[in-house]
């Protein structure tokens, strides 16, 4: 009897997994059901861009003086009113060339705040729109079926509502020194967008803020959650990091030995 190597063995154990991981019927893997709302989830670079030690290309927070001063995409998110959320819902993978022409958009407004690479459902690590469309993407169905809708629609509806705007209106302004209370950076957003927000926060620093919307994208109140913001917060100014040669002196690594 031949015997089989330990890669064919490997071989036939992934395919069992795929098979068993892989559709039941259709729209939603693993038995996930249809999502209840979504979640726009927008980073802030002044708070993300401080923890970055380390430069790469692939970093908007190495970008010197194009850097990202206003809140960029982290994802639009289905989720269940239960405080839960499906992911990796269709066994498809990303594509960048679906979504070329929208490329130039993406890198100024969704880009990564970070060097290494994103895990993704079904294509190793890659790139930080393909974690973004595998694992949350695809449990978008039935409003998105496919990743360039997915795409262009985050966009549109972040270009709709400019959260730096409002806050900047409402005399939050990001500085390195000052505190602000975080129930008048809810106001102000509740103000404007009509619903309630939720703010996420790394130690007392505003590191995201989301918006949460019906399946027609009419806005509705996030989950009340207990927040993991202080009472007041600091709202950090970005600065600089790159393209100073004296001050970046050894900090550029590629992006293979980043994180
Ligand atoms: C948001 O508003 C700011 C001004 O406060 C502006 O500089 C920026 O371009 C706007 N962003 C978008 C995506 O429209
Ligand atoms: C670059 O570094 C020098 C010396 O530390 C500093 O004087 C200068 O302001 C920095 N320039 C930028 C653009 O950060």
């Amino acid at each position: 009897m031949a015997s089989l190597s330990a890669q064919t063995l490997l071989c036939i154990a992934l395919t069992v997994v795929i098979c068993l991981i892989g559709g039941v019927d259709g729209s939603l893997e693993g038995g996930q059901r249809e999502f209840d709302y979504f979640a726009l989830s927008l980073q802030w670079p002044g708070t993300i861009c401080h923890g970055t030690r380390h430069c790469c290309s692939s970093n908007a927070c190495c970008r010197g003086a194009d850097s990202p001063t206003e809140f960029t995409i982290h994802g639009l998110w289905p989720d269940y009113n239960d405080g839960t959320w499906p992911s990796c819902c269709a066994q498809v993978q990303f594509d960048v060339k679906e979504i070329s022409t929208l490329l130039d958009a993406l890198e100024k407004y969704w880009p990564s705040l970070y060097c290494g690479q994103s895990s993704t459902c079904y294509s190793g690590r890659g790139l930080f729109w393909a974690h973004e469309w595998e694992k949350h993407g695809t449990c978008s169905f039935p409003v998105f079926r496919d990743e360039y809708s997915y795409f262009l629609t985050t966009l549109n509806v972040y270009f709709r509502y400019n959260v730096t705007k409002i806050l900047n209106e409402a005399g939050y302004i990001p500085s390195n020194s000052k505190r602000y209370p975080l129930g008048g950076i809810v106001s102000a957003i509740e103000n404007s967008f009509q619903a309630t927000p939720e703010v996420i926060c790394s130690k007392d620093a505003v590191e995201e803020i989301r918006l949460c919307f019906y399946k027609d994208f009419k806005p509705r109140n996030c989950l009340a959650s207990k927040t993991s913001c202080p009472k007041y917060v600091s709202f950090p100014a970005y600065v600089s990091l790159g393209r100073n040669e004296s001050e970046t002196d050894g900090s550029w690594i590629s992006e293979d030995e980043a994180l």
